[in-house]
């Protein structure tokens, strides 16, 4: 068996490849010389990545002959700022970067995001390579280009689609990140059974304690084929006009939780995104679109992996529905004054609709709250 397997995003001459496997880090320097060819490289990572992995990222340019130059930033959703964008554009002209240069995001989706960005604005615009090193990042962020930072205004408000021109997924850095950020990557995992593929889900439901413990194969098949959905969506709907967004189930939800949350520690991005997916669950069911078993199904695969499922699992905190409303009324989802939501018909069975009755939203927030 080959240490990693290979996927295809297919978008015309920007298509790249996507590589699976362990040793990925190790062997980057060798997986990127031909995509780069010959180009000073810049990598853009943070700080626990640098004291976990960046010395064997290093070692692998260095063996394979490529230049390269290392910029540590602070880990944290706070880098992704218009501050830390200029500081980190700032260090990149000062270390002479040219065009015939190439930036790798090293880490999770932070770095991928603001080096993304960084890689289209530079000098108007550079190759660039992904190395996710989270599970999220590896399953959902790193693929499809899309970049961003935060503003005062909300998160991702501000950003390009820039695809990269590699991806390198290498499950072996998993092994360092902390369980609460695996888990909550892990819900992106299921999202894209919950979207299409009713058989991932099951799958997921028998081997997903193995993955969480860490079980290379199944870790490696689980991101394969979640690389594989998210290639499919983003070659067949680049700037999300359709089928793309569908990878929102449960997003306008969460963002909604994150916002009055303010984006603290209270919930990861992924824990939001697990209530989230119950709550689209249960919409549905309201809507008579879904079957009650496949809510009840979704909630107990989540809470059995030890991710939240539902409002009452902020200790304390009292919430407001129309507060998580107003939230949703602002997402940048909305479309002509529409909320966007992503139901579903059942597991596997998601689609998009812009039709849903904000009363019953309404409705089952009230009743969420009560729970
Ligand atoms: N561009 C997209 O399509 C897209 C999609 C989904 C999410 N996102 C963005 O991704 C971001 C969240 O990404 P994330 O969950 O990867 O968070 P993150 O990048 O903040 O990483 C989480 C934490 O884990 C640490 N870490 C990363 N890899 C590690 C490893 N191998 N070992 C030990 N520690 C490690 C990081 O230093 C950080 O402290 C959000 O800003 C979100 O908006 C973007």
């Amino acid at each position: 068996m080959t240490s990693h397997e290979r996927l295809r995003v297919a978008l015309g001459d920007r298509s790249y490849d996507i590589l699976v496997g362990s040793d990925l880090v190790a062997e980057a320097g060798r997986h990127v010389a031909p995509v780069l060819g010959g180009k000073r490289v810049f990598v853009v990572t943070d700080s626990n990545l640098a004291e976990l992995h960046l010395a064997t990222l290093e070692r692998s340019l260095d063996e394979a002959g490529i230049a390269y130059e290392a910029v540590v930033l602070p880990p944290g959703e706070q880098t992704k700022s218009f501050e830390h964008l200029e500081a980190l554009v700032e260090r990149l002209l000062a270390l002479k970067i040219e065009r015939r240069s190439a930036i790798v995001a090293f880490g999770g989706g932070v770095i991928g995001d603001l080096a993304g960005l960084a890689a289209s604005i530079v000098l108007r615009g550079l190759d660039f390579v992904q190395i996710p090193t989270t599970l999220l990042a590896q399953v959902d962020s790193s693929v499809g280009g899309k970049t961003g930072i935060n503003t005062r205004h909300g998160k991702n408000l501000v950003g390009s689609f820039h695809q990269p021109r590699l991806v390198l997924a290498d499950t072996e850095v998993l092994s360092t990140l902390p369980r609460r950020e695996l888990l909550a990557g892990y819900a992106e995992v299921v999202k894209y059974g919950l979207i299409g593929d009713a058989e991932l889900f099951a799958w997921l439901e028998g081997h997903a304690t193995r993955l969480i413990e860490g079980d290379a194969d199944v870790r490696r098949r689980a991101v394969l084929a979640c690389c594989a959905a998210k290639a499919a969506l983003v070659a067949a709907d680049e700037r999300e006009a359709g089928a793309r967004a569908l990878l929102n189930l449960g997003h306008t939800f969460a963002h909604a939780i994150e916002a009055e949350t303010g984006y603290g520690d209270e919930f990861l991005h992924g824990e939001a995104v697990a209530i989230g997916m119950v709550m689209a669950f249960e919409l549905s069911a309201r809507l008579d679109l879904c079957p009650a078993e496949d809510v009840a199904r979704v909630r107990r695969h989540l809470a059995a992996t030890g991710l939240p499922t539902g409002l009452d699992e902020a200790g304390g905190r009292v919430w407001s529905a129309s507060r998580l409303l107003d939230h949703m009324a602002r997402d940048k989802k909305v479309r002509d004054g529409r909320v966007a939501f992503v139901l579903v018909r059942g597991i596997g069975q998601a689609f998009l609709s812009t039709e849903v009755d904000l009363a019953d939203v309404e409705a089952l927030l009230t009743s969420a709250i009560a729970a």
